[in-house]
């Protein structure tokens, strides 16, 4: 085993699982906490598979202080990384503490993942996880624990404004839904690549303090882009259906969390370009493609590429009516003509 002896929190979840494959993968010591009681038959799977490469599972959750400080200490924890979802954000303050108390802690990613919450500044229901985000970022600071934040951007997916995890849904085969104009720009994270560039920081003493900016320039793209990028891959063209930054603002204020979470912060991202709206000009700012240079991005063209081999995979069976692109389905791939086509454009 080489590495820092890491404990992750939250493997069992979306962006929990990139990260312990990708702590696996290093051959490091890794640790899951995993929370005790009936698992899902998706959540038992993921733990198996998860122990099978070597993962050593704990069961317990962060809200327990006394359990927690034990199993940094018994363990010999030295790198935590938290990717507990939106209820939980708040019970990191007890993690942080007993992070504090065990003493030995050389570095703390908390749950981030996302955008850099210092910056931006979403309508409700977002404004308040954010605002939650922040507090724990400030009770670290003033814990004085080495910390790494991770704006990571997007997930590699089409962003549905509607869907927590888009990455689980295919691209659209019906219509798209364009946010405003389409024309604001944002970068799409393979999950993969979040999780092996999290890895990487920890064992970089650049990072140490840091926010660091996923800003892979081959993976920033207007929706119109990634759009045409899918037309291409599907070979035909579909409708594109403007949803209004009003759209937006009512499906943040009427859905429910976290579906409204979304809508607030598609709206942050697609309206108000809270990604591409700010320079880095903070001490504490670092970008990732600076910090590794020779380490690659799958590209959004590589991850299109698995969502057609998903639909491919699942076998429907439907023709593809009118194609239009040189790149005709089934012209040079006859099992690219399986498409199902089966929601309806609203
Ligand atoms: N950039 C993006 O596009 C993007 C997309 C999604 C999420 N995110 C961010 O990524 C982070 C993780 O979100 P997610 O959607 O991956 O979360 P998620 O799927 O809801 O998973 C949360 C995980 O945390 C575990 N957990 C929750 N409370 C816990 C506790 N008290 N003790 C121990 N484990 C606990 C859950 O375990 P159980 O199985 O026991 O519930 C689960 O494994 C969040 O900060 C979110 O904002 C970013």
């Amino acid at each position: 085993m080489t590495g820092h002896r890491t404990l992750i929190v939250g493997s069992t979840g979306f962006i929990g699982r990139f990260l312990a494959e990708a702590s696996l993968g290093s051959g490091r010591s890794t640790f899951l906490l995993v929370r005790p009681g009936p698992a899902s038959p998706s959540k038992a799977h993921t733990i198996a598979s998860l122990e099978e490469k070597g993962a050593i599972v704990i069961p317990g959750s962060i809200g327990d202080q006394d359990a927690m400080e034990k199993v940094l200490k018994e363990h010999e924890i030295e790198v935590v990384i938290s990717a507990v979802g939106g209820v939980s954000v708040l019970d990191q303050l007890i993690l942080v503490d007993a992070i504090k108390s065990a003493g030995t802690i050389k570095r703390f990613f908390p749950s981030e993942f996302g955008h850099d919450i210092d910056r931006a500044d979403p309508v409700e229901p977002g404004l308040t996880m954010y605002n939650q985000k922040r507090q724990v970022r400030r009770a670290i600071e003033a814990a004085g624990i080495p910390y790494t934040y991770i704006c990571c951007n997007s997930i590699a997916a089409w962003p549905y404004h509607d869907n927590t995890h888009p990455a689980d849904v295919l691209p659209p085969l019906d219509c798209f839904h364009i946010y405003g104009d389409g024309s604001i720009k944002a970068y799409f994270v393979a999950g993969t690549d979040i999780g092996k560039f999290t890895i990487k920081c920890m064992d970089d003493e650049r990072t140490v303090n840091k926010s660091v900016h996923f800003q892979p320039q081959s993976n920033l793209l207007n929706m119109n882009e990634l759009a045409s990028l899918w037309e291409k891959k599907i070979g035909r063209t579909l409708p594109r259906v403007t949803i209004t930054e009003d759209d937006l603002l009512v499906a943040a204020k009427e859905m429910c969390i976290p579906g409204s979470i979304v809508a607030s912060l598609t709206h942050d991202i697609f309206i108000k370009g809270c990604q591409v709206n700010y320079s880095l000009d903070r001490d504490t700012d670092t970008e990732v493609t600076s910090l590794f240079p020779d380490a690659s991005f799958q590209t959004i063209d590589e991850c299109f590429d698995n969502f057609l081999a998903r639909i491919i995979d699942a076998d429907p069976v439907v023709v593809v009516d009118e194609p239009t692109t040189e790149d005709t389905i089934g012209a040079s791939n006859p099992e690219r003509k399986a498409f199902a086509i089966t929601a309806s454009c609203s």
